[in-house]
Parts: C-alpha cells; structure tokens; sequence
C-alpha cells in the first residue's frame, strides 16, 4: 500500500475522472453507489490527511459548463447534498443541526422529500416570467438550457397568483416519469436508435442536446424542491410553506413531502417512500431532510459544497458490478433458447443475485456481453434483475453465437431473434417446463409438485405426458420407490394431483401453456367459449371475432389444437373422470346485472382480494368486457400490486387507472 499522499491523490484523480465521464460525457463508467462509496472514501482520507488536493471533487459542485452551451451565472451557488447511507448517518446529521438550532425547536421540525434522481437546474423568473433556465454546472456557472426546458409542458412560462418576487431562483429536477421513459426507449429501438440505460441518462442527453426540438419531442418531467436568490417579495419563514408557495404560484411540486418530527419522524418516512417506491410515477435514489426553520438554515450554514442544514438518505444499492463467469442456455416450454448469465453473487436491491437471463440472443450481441466481462447488474424493486451494460471487457472474449441444436435433445433450433428448439414434447427439457407450468400456483395449484419432483417422475419413464400424472398410482407405479418420497409424501401428491381435478375451465386453458395466452386471455376464452370442444375447434376468424383477443393470440390457439400430440393429450385429460376442466358452468343472468354493459376493461397485477380470473367473472357477469391489451378504447384499467408494462402505458394513454377498492366500489355499484 502506498503513502497516505499517494493513495490521497490516486483517489482524487479516480472520483474526478469518474465526475468528468458523468457530468461531461453523460457516460457514467461505475454504478451511483460505487461513485458514493468511492467518494466517501476520499472524504476520509482527506479528514485523516488533513489536506486535500487543489481542485478536489470534495470541495467543488459537478463540473464546469460546455463550450458549446452559453454560460449562465447562478445568483446564488447551486449545492450538492452530503449522504446518510444508514439510520445512524441520519441521526448523526439531527444531532448535529439539533446542537446548532435554538433550543424552542426540540423536536426538531425537517421538510422531507423524495429525492429525485434527474438532472439539476436552476429557473430564474424576472417579474413572474421564466426568463432563463440553466444546468448546474461546477455550481456557479451552468450551461443555459433555457430553449430545451420551455419545451415542458407542465412548466409555466408565467407565475400565477400574488407575491411574485422581481427575481427569483428556482431550484428544480428535471426527470423523465417512468412510463415515459420506457416508451422513449421503445421509440429509439424502432428508430434504430441507441437505448437510454436509465432515466437520469435520458434526461442528461435530452437536455444538453443543443437542439431543443429533441426536447420537445420527448416529454420531460421537472419538479421544484427551493430556491435561490430572491428580491421583491415576502419570503415565507419554513421550507415547507416556500413550497406552498410555488406549488400556488403554479409551479410542479412532486409529492408525497411533508414536516417530520425529530430522528424518528424522518425514519419513519423513509421506510414509507422504500416501501412504496415502486407506485411513484418517477425514479428516485432516497429522500431528502431539510432543516424547515430557513432562520435556522442560515445559522447552520454550508460546508464546501454542501449545506449543513440538508441531508440526502440515499436507499441501498440497486445498480452494482459483477463479473460475468459463463452463460447457460435454457430450454423454455415453449422451446425458446433462453440464455442466462451466471455471475459472481452481487447484494443488489436487496437480495443476492447470481444469474441474470439474457432474454435472446440478440441482446448479448446488442450489448457485446462475453463471459469475463465485469457488467453493470440492476435491479429496482421487484424488478427482475438484468444487465445493464459492460463496464470493461474480460480477456479473450469468445462471443456467443446462438445455437444451431438445443442443448437439451440436440435436435436442431429454427428462429433467429428468438431461438427455438423443434422437438416439442420429445425434448427433455420443454416436457419439464410444461409440467411445471402446469402445475403451478396459478394454473392447475398441484401443490409439492415443482421442478425436482417433475425432473424425477421424468427421468423414472413414470410421466412423459402432462396427462401421465392423473395416472400416476401408489404402488403400481411406484410413486413410493421414487428417490425423495416416503409414504406421506406420496399421500400428499396424490392428494393434491386428485384435487387439481376441481380447477375451472380457464385455469385449464392457462396450464396448458399455449403461446401467448395468459391468465386474462384464458379467462376470456373460457367464458366466450364455454367449452374445451368448442375452443378446440375454434377458427381464426372465430377467435380473432373476441374483444381483446388478436391475430397474434388466435395464432396461438389455432396452432396449438393443431398439433396431433396436443390434441391427444388434451383430449386424454378431457377423458378423465370427474374433472371441471372441460366446460364452465353456465352463469345465472340476474336482472340488473349488466350494469357495466359496454365497458371494456383490462385488469393487470395482482388483486389482493381475489384472482385474476374471479375480477374477470365479476366484470364479465356484470356485462363487461375484459380485454388482454391496454389501448384507447379501453374504459378501465384495473391496477393491482406489481402491475407490469400495461400500467405505464394505459398512463400514456391518458386512461381512467383504479386500484383495488375503487375496484370493489365498481362491483359494488
Ligand atoms: S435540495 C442545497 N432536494 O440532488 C440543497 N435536491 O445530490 C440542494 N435533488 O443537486 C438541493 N431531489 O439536483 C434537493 N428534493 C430534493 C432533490 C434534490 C433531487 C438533487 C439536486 C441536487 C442533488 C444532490
């Protein structure tokens, strides 16, 4: 290990390399965290040294405006925010803030907010009209980006109501909402575009475009969390009533903020916004804690580049590096070749990770990923973790190509984007995978029927059909001798196996697995059909008649009822004794029941209080119609937990979103 002076300039010439390809490139080269962790540790070796480098990234904002851009000069200095990675960090910056406050104010009273993870600007309005808006740049200088933020349609140009100032800064984040963003994304791809990795990334390159017709194609977000410089008005006492102000005045205010009490209050809120991080309509990285007296701001006043009075409690990593160590293709159901990358285990969001899937064969050309490389690994929520780009390149990098045969049964793959194997239900693994599907939660509920299981009763020669497990018996087969099962174990299968004979008919059409038809899609077929028989025999223009039901889902259906093995096996099951699968029963029509008659609705996520397919019946019996894919003519969209790529789109739409209980409400009348 070098000198303290060695490694304390090392570090400065690292951070301040990592700040130039972040703030001046737009091409950050490590995750947010690592950039903190990284940071911190300078801030460290600095307190420790006792000296620091001349233009240190600790003691300056960003970096200096672009040529390109003309300069504007801030009013007053454009701060950063230090960090609390933990409650301690945050009980450490009350204590701090409470040893310098008057004693009057004990509990100490913080503004909290979300913080936004955007691009910084700086708005100036002269008696009321936004004159000017520009980037911060090193913090006294930005770059003037006036054209590109009038472009946003939620930012008046003009403020509304009394007490305007001669001059005003306003202090804002400019963000992309997440819908939005994924749509740009899906714009660019089309447009053979590069893809934004992530929201912040998008709004940098948006707006220190110099062309603002770029802007003004994408609609931007922005947000105003304080101000500068100020003169000619009445400025209030409290952070929070200086936001009621500009929210008056017409400026967007992104909630939920609010005053928190003490240490306490302030964790309290953070938890909640962690909680809930996922329904907010932006990204952001943690939360913001303003000291609210501005009396007391002033008193505790700014460190070199950052004020004493705020803190930002940043939420813990969900952008980390890995290492890629190979890439395993799997065989799906369907028999798509999945590729998935196994990684050295990461903590990322929360959880460990250590294989991402890779979707296609496409994406690991489109984002040049080899085995040795170290990548970028996110994941946001209960967002399914995925590679976001590789950070450096590995040694001897053998690209993979997409196979020719499957991995499973070696018989040769057809498919170019999406590559799949030809054997069908000969192939090991498409027999395994439909099995599972089969017998999982929500398609026909078998309970301790998962994967390894499955893989014995195949690899035994006992099950080589879906409809060999309603064959299945305890001694003849041998159930018993099977490795991991003892008498009560293969009690319980059976059990359960007997039980699944009680699933409806539309659960039945989604454990068969056919090709894009889901949970809602089933449930349509199953009530517009009423019968297997019928929907065996269904025709395109039968099927593509349905509400909701497309060219791409017909397709499927018509395909897969096509294919002798299919319809031996299914027409196998259909021959069992006492199942429910074949036919729905036929719905009583009450008077008055078809208060939402031509209604069409989509339900996306998961309901608390019932299944997809009951809020389906509900709607359908009230004389709904419930289509699979969000577009205009959709009257409701039914948002339950996890809502996927639907949610975001019906807000593009503009479509009436209700949740759970406005949704009990709708059925309740
Ligand atoms: S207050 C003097 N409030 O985070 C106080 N900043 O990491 C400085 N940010 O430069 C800003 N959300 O661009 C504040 N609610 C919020 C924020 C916020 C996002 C950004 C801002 C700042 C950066 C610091």
């Amino acid at each position: 290990m070098g000198s303290l002076t060695d490694r304390l300039q090392t570090l400065t010439e690292t951070v301040k390399a990592h700040s130039h390809s972040y703030h001046v490139l737009n091409a950050p080269t490590v995750t947010d965290t690592e950039y903190d962790a990284l940071f911190s540790e300078l801030v460290d070796l600095e307190k420790e040294a006792g000296w620091f480098v001349a233009d240190s990234p600790t003691h300056r904002v960003g970096e200096p405006p672009q040529a390109k851009f003309k300069t504007c000069k801030h009013g007053s200095r454009m701060m950063s925010l230090a960090n609390a990675f933990s409650d301690d960090d945050v009980k450490a910056f009350a204590l701090q803030t409470g040893t310098v406050v008057e004693h009057s104010h004990h509990p100490q009273a913080f503004y909290a907010e979300p913080k936004l993870d955007g691009v910084a600007v700086n708005l100036v309005y002269i008696n009321g009209v936004l004159a000017t808006a520009a980037t911060r740049g090193d913090g006294m200088n930005g770059e003037d980006v006036t054209a590109q933020v009038k472009t946003i349609k939620t930012l008046p140009s003009q403020l509304a109501g009394d007490n305007i100032p001669t001059k005003i800064e306003i202090r804002a984040e400019v963000i992309f909402h997440k819908g939005d963003f994924a749509l740009l994304n899906v714009k660019q791809l089309s447009a053979g575009e590069k893809v934004f990795s992530n929201p912040r990334n998008a709004v940098a390159g948006t707006i220190r475009n110099l062309d603002p017709r770029v802007a003004a194609y994408r609609p931007l977000a922005i947000y105003c969390h304080g101000i500068g410089a100020s003169e000619g008005w009445e400025k209030p006492a409290y952070q929070n009533l200086v936001i009621k102000q500009l929210s008056r005045w017409g400026l967007p205010i992104c909630s939920p903020c609010m005053v928190v009490l003490g240490v306490d209050g302030c964790l309290a809120y953070f938890k909640d916004i962690q909680e809930n991080r996922s329904e907010l309509p932006f990204e952001i990285d943690g939360v913001v804690f303003k000291v609210n007296s501005l009396a007391d701001q002033k008193k505790l006043g700014v460190r070199h580049r950052d004020p004493k009075w705020a803190i930002a409690h940043k939420f813990p990593a969900e952008e980390v590096t890995s290492v890629i160590t190979s890439i395993d293709v799997q065989v799906g159901r369907t028999g798509a070749l999945t590729p998935v990358a196994r990684l050295v285990p990461v903590r990322v969001g929360g959880v460990e990770v250590s294989s991402v899937t890779l979707h296609n064969f496409n994406q690991i050309k489109q984002k040049g990923i080899c085995v040795g490389d170290t990548v970028i690994v996110r994941r946001a929520g209960d967002v399914i973790p995925e590679i976001v780009r590789v950070v450096q390149e590995g040694e001897n990098r053998v690209p993979l190509a997409a196979p020719t045969n499957c991995p499973s049964c070696g018989c040769a793959t057809i498919g170019t984007l999406t590559v799949f194997c030809t054997n069908g239900m000969n192939c090991p693994a498409q027999l395994l995978e439909s099995i599972v599907h089969f017998a999982s939660r929500k398609a026909m509920d078998i309970d301790g029927l998962g994967g390894k299981l499955i893989s014995i009763l195949i690899h035994s020669g006992l099950v080589q059909s879906v409809a060999d497990l309603y064959d299945l018996h305890y001694y003849r087969d041998g159930v018993i001798h099977l490795p991991r099962m003892g008498e009560k174990s293969t009690d319980k299968l059976l059990a359960a196996i007997a039980e699944s004979h009680n699933r409806d008919m539309s659960r039945f059409i989604f454990a068969l697995g056919i090709r894009e038809v889901g949970e809602s899609t089933s449930a349509i077929l199953a009530s517009k059909f009423g019968n297997m028989h019928s929907l065996m025999n269904a025709k395109m223009t039968d099927l593509e008649r349905i509400d909701g039901i497309g060219f791409e889902v017909a397709a499927g259906v018509v395909s897969y009822f096509a294919a002798p093995h299919n319809q031996t096996m299914v027409s196998r099951l259909l021959d069992f004794k006492g199942t429910k699968w074949a036919s729905m029963p036929t719905r009583p029509q009450s008077q008055g029941s078809q208060r939402l008659a031509g209604k069409t609705v989509v339900i996306t996520g998961t309901l608390a209080s019932m299944t997809r397919q009951e809020a389906t019946d509900r709607v359908v019996a009230l004389g709904a119609k419930v289509a699979s894919s969000v577009s205009k003519k959709i009257d409701w969209v039914i948002a339950g937990e996890n809502a996927g790529s639907k949610l975001p789109k019906a807000e593009q739409l503009g479509l009436v979103i209700i949740n759970e209980s406005q949704f009990a409400e709708l059925l309740n009348g």
